[in-house]
């Protein structure tokens, strides 16, 4: 049986005054009934990761270099994220994948680096307006997966975050048929690639405009396993009804 997850991405918002939401989350939340995790900025991650501590939350980084070590100016190892407390770090998301020129090759190689120290990944995929539009919407949620997840995964080391492109921060979300077609398709791969056990066990996030008032019948889809939330994780006055929805 998976546990669900509740993922809170911050992207690049927050200095030290915002640690204040992470400690009434902690509050408000309590004990739930799913994982809990915030990806605060770099900047943030070791404090944040201090003021998790003796609570459900467990903290992320957004991103990782693939190598261990060396010269690679204003990059983070994955050891580095968890030298500050963080046991996550998503990959691939859509943002880097267009601010950086990402590619599938350099998410997978980057999970792999999460991976051998010690993290879970969370590797985003999804598609464009104008891919889903064309109709290639599977097609490429079928290559993003194949070049960007690693050979050795399992259902503890690998998340999957569904990101509609054209969802992020826009209030628009796909309709559940849309959510359950996407998902189902993505366990498919997972378990022809991975078999039974492990694609199973790896957890699917939806994320896209995910808020209070949408989470529930979001998750209610076969398949959604949680949600990776952006502009809703921000506040824990939003976060938390998400994190009860689960
Ligand atoms: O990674 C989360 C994200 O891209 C979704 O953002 O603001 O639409 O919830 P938002």
């Amino acid at each position: 049986m998976r546990r669900k997850l509740a993922a809170g991405n911050w992207k690049m918002n927050g200095t030290g005054a915002a640690l204040a939401e992470l400690e009434a989350l902690a509050q408000t939340i309590g004990t739930p009934g799913c994982d809990v995790l915030i990806c605060p900025p770099a900047t943030l991650l070791h404090r944040a990761a201090r003021a998790a501590q003796g609570s459900a939350i467990a903290i992320g980084g957004q991103d990782c270099h693939a190598a261990a070590s060396g010269a690679h100016t204003g990059d983070v190892s994955a050891a580095m994220l968890a030298d500050t407390g963080a046991s996550h770090v998503i990959l691939g998301h859509s943002e880097r994948r267009a601010d950086h020129g990402e590619t599938d090759a350099q998410v997978r190689l980057k999970a792999q680096a999460a991976i051998a120290a010690g993290l879970t990944a969370i590797v985003c995929v999804g598609e464009t307006l104008a891919q889903r539009d064309a109709g290639d919407t599977l097609a490429v949620i079928g290559a993003q997966l194949a070049g960007s997840v690693p050979d050795a995964v399992t259902g503890a080391t690998l998340v999957i975050a569904y990101e509609p492109v054209w969802a992020i921060g826009t209030g628009k979300v796909p309709t559940l048929a849309q959510i359950g077609e996407v998902h189902g398709f993505i366990r498919a791969q997972l378990t022809d690639r991975f078999g039974m056990q492990t694609g199973a066990a790896v957890r699917l996030l939806y994320g896209g405009s995910v808020k209070p008032a949408n989470a529930g019948e979001i998750f209610a889809v076969g398949d959604v396993d949680g949600a990776l939330v952006g502009g809703a994780s921000l506040k824990a006055a939003d976060f938390a009804p998400i994190v009860a929805a689960l």
